[in-house]
């Protein structure tokens, strides 16, 4: 019988050295440690990387900040799941000592193992100016009120940590299209309903009615299915997609 010492976590991963490299798949028997998380079994493999046939390899390389599921960096395939590897616990995972596959996300450019390059995302995000436009050059003085129900509102979408969870899901999100994806239109709307945001509401309106705008999106719902942070997004497409029909008929009429 196995004790809690002999145990081993079986991960395999999906290993590619470069952009134009191969892929290939590596398994790694990690001893296993109460409540350690996907990270925990990437460090040990990084620290010991033998595989289980007992071949010697590179450290496998990914991506991780914060460790408590805010900067989104950690974001990864996991058995067959897009989420965050650091609030991914091993013993929830496999709870039956199942091999644990990890892939890189396939929407962005991977740079190495599971690794992947995610500026299209903060490149769209620019792209709609999703910020308060506030002159920090001297003290403004408290903002305007915000009614409690707008508050409750946007809180929600202001949970939105960037990781992609929701481009990876999206049937029309693809690596060579022009689609923003829900959590840029999310943002959007986040900005849009910001009295001082609004101020840049037919910017963001604009930029979202041309080219991989939030026309594209087929509403199936799979980025809500997907989102660790429960995010309304299906809400926020169809609430841009009203800003954005009052937004052509003024332009209509205003040139
Ligand atoms: S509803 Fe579907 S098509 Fe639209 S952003 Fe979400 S996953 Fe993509
Ligand atoms: S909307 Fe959700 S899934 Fe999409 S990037 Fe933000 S937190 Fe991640
Ligand atoms: S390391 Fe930041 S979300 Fe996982």
């Amino acid at each position: 019988m196995s004790t809690a010492t002999d145990r081993k976590v079986i991960v395999r991963i999906k290993r590619q050295d470069g952009p134009e490299k191969p892929s290939r798949w590596e398994t790694f028997h990690v001893p296993w440690r109460p409540n350690m998380n996907i990270i925990s079994c990437l460090q040990w493999i990084a620290a010991n990387p033998t595989t289980a046939e007992g071949k010697s390899t590179t450290p496998p390389v990914w991506d991780s900040g914060c460790l408590e599921e805010v900067c989104g960096a950690c974001t990864m395939i996991i058995n067959g799941r897009v989420r965050q590897s650091c609030s991914a616990l091993v013993d929830k995972v496999s709870p039956d000592g199942e091999p644990i596959t990890l892939e890189p996300m396939t929407k962005f450019p991977l740079i190495r193992d599971l690794w992947v390059d995610r500026s299209r995302l903060f490149n769209d995000l620019k792209r709609v100016k999703a910020w308060i436009p506030v002159d920090g050059t001297y003290d403004l003085g408290a903002g305007p009120p915000i009614p409690q129900e707008l508050n409750d509102e946007r809180y929600p979408l202001s949970r939105c940590i960037s990781c992609g969870c929701c481009l990876e899901a999206c049937p029309q999100y693809t690596p060579t299209n022009k689609f923003v994806g829900a959590a840029v239109i999310s943002q959007a709307r986040l900005f849009n309903d910001h009295p001082i945001g609004q101020a840049l509401k037919s910017e963001r309106l604009a930029a979202l009615q041309g080219e991989g705008g939030v026309h594209e999106c087929g509403k199936a719902g799979n980025c809500v299915q997907v989102c660790p942070k429960q995010i309304p997004l299906l809400e926020s497409i169809a609430a841009i997609q009203r800003q954005m029909t009052v937004f052509q008929i003024k332009k209509f009429f205003t040139g």
